[in-house]
């Protein structure tokens, strides 16, 4: 991989960067009053301003070149035709296959027909479910979906549940992601197992959290209805479909995607079939529809005009040349309170890596910290640390122009107060009282979709996916591996057999917490 920081493109980019230093992002806009308009691209029906980052038009004309040293335009194309852009793991990540109905090969076979098999099937079964033609055991309709995943077999799932939580007209759906006895409780506290549909959502079917809590559905299905109900009552959304069989899933309990298929990026496969029982296919297809117009728009836009790439660029100008290591998502929509988490996966999963794809070390900072909150209540809490915090911090803001409440009042102060928060981080307050003082000069892009619904939602996961693959580009990152998360399972399953009384050699520092415990749970 050529390298990033001696590239003629990095280094105009330094250079450039040092020329700026010292203006402030309000200048740029007394600069240039119009710069709104200039630096605001759409995507999707997604307008994306850019105009309060701490750029000027060359510096987008110094990232766009950029983008193209480091060969975006044809990872674009890689991606998109299914070459095995995963290389350490040696698969394509064609997530945008699930979304289109355009014929898109792997090895040379058309993965169009099997697409569509899953979707019709999610469509079948999810209408039964919904209008009560799959009955429990009993004979009793489903009330209620629990669904147990970790991960990207969680995270997607339930941020579209919350975030269209208007449109929920089916049976309700409870969560367990965590292996912590409590939270299975909690979700299964109220619920019937007769009129209970468990989907086991994980796509090698060995994770350990799913697995066990795979198992207590089980013993709670079993103890009330008997063995012989469990075709009525779990269904699998997986990859691995042996793995499935052998836990004792019928095939057509089943629900299949590819392992082309990356876990953060699973929810628009199967995976999405709580979603589609929730809310309905109809409006799960309207997600697809949504990130499918991301696709093409990511696909076929100039760079100069291209949201996620831009969006990219501007994180990469922000973490590398800017030196901002945190990037605060900041949705100012109560319904998107899980967007935070699902992009710190997204982003800190795909790009939380050390070295490029070769495995050499990387030249550049990668994936900053992703963290945030839903406005308003984090400006009663860690808004303070954006404002007057020691630490170079980037936001992204997310809005949406109508409301989906009728009160309108509230609509207006919630947007009032967004405006304001990019606003003051942009402008600061000079005063010579140093404790009220902002320095201000804090970047920050808004999103702004029309409105929070499923078309939208699907464009903006969309849109993120696109700007998380543009940032492994230009890193030389492999996005679509995540080998840092494996260390620590192996370790667990050392420590596990030890505290169940095996004969396992311990590292002292494991060996002393376990005793600390065992004191305090006596
Ligand atoms: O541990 C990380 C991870 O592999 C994620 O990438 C994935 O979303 C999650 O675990 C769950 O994995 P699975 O769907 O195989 O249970």
């Amino acid at each position: 991989m050529p390298s990033l920081s001696s590239s003629p493109a990095w280094q105009a980019l330094v250079a450039h960067r040092d020329a700026l230093a010292g203006r402030r992002i309000g200048e740029l806009w007394e600069d240039d009053p119009a710069r709104g308009d200039s630096f605001t691209f759409h995507c999707a029906g997604i307008a994306a301003d850019f105009s309060k980052q701490r750029a000027t038009p060359e510096t987008l004309g110094l990232l766009v070149a950029l983008a193209r040293d480091r060969g975006l335009p044809e990872a674009i194309e890689r991606l998109f035709t299914g070459e095995r852009v995963n290389l350490t793991e040696n698969r394509p990540a064609l997530h945008t296959a699930l979304r289109g109905d355009e014929h898109a090969s792997v090895d040379g076979q058309d993965v169009l027909p099997e697409v569509q098999r899953n979707r019709e099937r999610m469509r079948v079964v999810s209408q039964a479910v919904r209008e009560g033609l799959w009955k429990g055991h009993t004979g009793a309709r489903i009330r209620s979906v629990l669904t147990l995943g970790i991960g990207g077999s969680s995270l997607g799932p339930r941020l579209a549940l919350e975030a269209l939580r208007g449109d929920a007209d089916g049976p309700e759906v409870r969560f367990v992601a965590n292996v912590d006895g409590a939270e299975f409780d909690d979700a299964i506290a109220g619920l019937d197992p007769a009129s209970t549909l468990v989907v086991v959502a994980s796509k090698t079917f060995t994770t350990q959290e799913t697995m066990a809590n795979a198992m207590a559905a089980r013993r709670w299905l079993e103890a009330s209805l008997g063995a012989e109900a469990l075709p009525k009552h779990v269904i699998a959304a997986t990859a691995n479909l042996a793995a499935a069989g052998q836990w004792g899933i019928p095939e057509c309990n089943v629900f299949p995607f590819a392992d082309w298929v990356g876990g953060r990026f699973s929810v628009w496969s199967s995976v999405g079939l709580p979603v589609a029982i929730g809310i309905g296919m109809h409006r799960f297809e309207q997600m697809l529809a949504g990130a499918h117009a991301a696709d093409l728009a990511f696909r076929s836009d100039p760079l100069e005009r291209n949201v996620p790439a831009l969006a990219a660029l501007v994180g990469v100008w922000n973490r590398n040349l800017l030196g901002a290591g945190t990037l605060a998502v900041l949705p100012y929509a109560s319904r998107l309170e899980s967007l935070p988490a699902y992009l710190q996966q997204l982003e800190m999963e795909s790009n939380g890596k050390r070295v490029d794809a070769e495995g050499n070390p990387l030249e550049a900072a990668s994936c900053p910290v992703v963290w945030g909150g839903v406005g308003t209540p984090g400006q009663h809490a860690f808004h303070q640390w954006l404002h007057q915090g020691t630490d170079p911090v980037a936001c992204d803001f997310i809005v949406a122009a109508r409301s989906p409440s009728a009160a309108r009042e509230h609509h207006e102060v919630l947007l009032a107060h967004a405006f304001a928060q990019s606003e003051a981080l942009m402008e600061g307050l000079a005063t010579p009282q140093t404790h009220k003082a902002c320095p201000g000069d804090r970047p920050s892009t808004t999103y702004v979709l029309p409105a929070l619904d499923a078309v939208h939602l699907g464009a903006l996961l969309a849109l993120y996916e696109h700007k998380v693959f543009a940032q492994g580009v230009i890193w030389g990152i492999d996005s679509f591996d995540q080998w840092g998360v494996e260390l620590g399972k192996t370790i667990a399953g050392r420590i596990l057999p030890a505290m169940r009384g095996g004969e396992v050699a311990l590292h002292p520092a494991t060996h002393h917490l376990l005793g600390v415990t065992r004191k305090l749970a006596r």
